[in-house]
């Protein structure tokens, strides 16, 4: 098992930084259930690979009992901390051992996350914690497209936009696991064509999550990624003796933040100043009745 979300450092930025879900993705989901399931099943859901909570508490108000999951400690105890809702609980553990009984779960979700579970293990888990007729929800984003504002001019806008968002994907992909980059690329349809279900459908259009953003958070959001933590592990260890000017010179979290302030002509501007949107398309496979 691939362990990247462990220490306190990127579960910080994780529960501060990373977009909770929007009411677009739990609407989708829950459509798909209301299609397939004939009774009113919201007794229990479990977010499995839950992080701090994003998709968790998302789910809140629809269903009576709610359960996240996730292997890292530390995520557990950042989701805990955040918690507001009584009917939300948190709990380690994993994906291809979750801790809840036979036929307990209406609805089993999973958000950015089960491109790195061994895949076979999990469903045979899914299946065995589902209801008969409940229903999965396995879904992810890539890197947000990002879209400078107050830069008046639509083509300079999208000149800018393209290049800031090939950037911060150029930065995502750098070092993730070949699994994930093929899960990524492709839109789950991967993963999609391994879940056997009565029913099933892959949803890759229409599910856009809008933020509003400073150059803060779009360096938080940055500094939540695995890859970038990775990537900068590995250097560290390959450059034991650079200076903190040397560092500078390779770590992507300072290229992306002078990339941006040089390119957009935002030198003199404060970070919180420098304001923009990202747009998080979600892709998504929803199964109902595994086999
Ligand atoms: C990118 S984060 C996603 C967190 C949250 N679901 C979200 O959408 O923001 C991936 C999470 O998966 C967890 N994880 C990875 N493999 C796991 C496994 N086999 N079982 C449980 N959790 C796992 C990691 O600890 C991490 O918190």
């Amino acid at each position: 098992m691939i362990r990247v979300y462990e220490n306190e450092d990127i579960t910080k930025f994780y529960v501060e930084f990373r977009p909770r879900f929007q009411q677009c993705v739990v609407e989708r989901v829950l459509k798909f259930c209301n299609e397939h399931q004939e009774n009113d099943n919201q007794d229990l859901i479990v977010d499995v690979a839950c992080g701090s909570g994003q998709a968790t508490s998302a789910f809140q108000k629809h269903f009576k009992r709610i359960l996240g999951i996730d292997v890292s400690p530390n995520q557990i105890k950042q989701a805990r901390s955040a918690n507001e809702h009584d009917n939300i609980k948190y709990e380690v553990g994993t994906a291809e051992n979750i801790p809840l009984e036979e036929s307990s779960v209406d609805l089993l979700v999973s958000a950015t996350a089960c491109h790195r579970f061994d895949l076979g293990k999990f469903f045979t888990e899914a299946k065995r914690v589902m209801k008969p007729n409940g229903c999965m929800a396995l879904f992810c984003y890539n890197a947000p497209i990002i879209i400078p504002k107050n830069v008046k001019d639509p083509a300079k806008r999208q000149e800018l936009s393209d290049k800031t968002t090939s950037l911060l994907l150029k930065y995502d992909y750098f070092v993730n696991d070949e699994q994930s980059n093929v899960s990524y690329h492709c839109k789950y349809q991967d993963i999609f064509n391994k879940v056997s279900a009565e029913n099933k459908q892959w949803i890759t259009e229409g599910l856009v999550m809008k933020c509003e953003w400073n150059l803060v958070q779009l360096m938080g959001y940055f500094r939540s990624v695995a890859a970038y933590h990775e990537y900068m592990k590995m250097m560290k260890e390959e450059h034991k003796d650079a200076s903190e000017e040397e560092v500078k010179e390779w770590d992507h979290a300072v290229l992306l933040r002078d990339f941006v302030k040089r390119e957009w002509e935002m030198e003199g501007v404060k970070d919180e100043d420098v304001m923009m949107e990202a747009h998080f398309h979600v892709y998504m496979v929803l199964a109902n009745k595994l086999k």
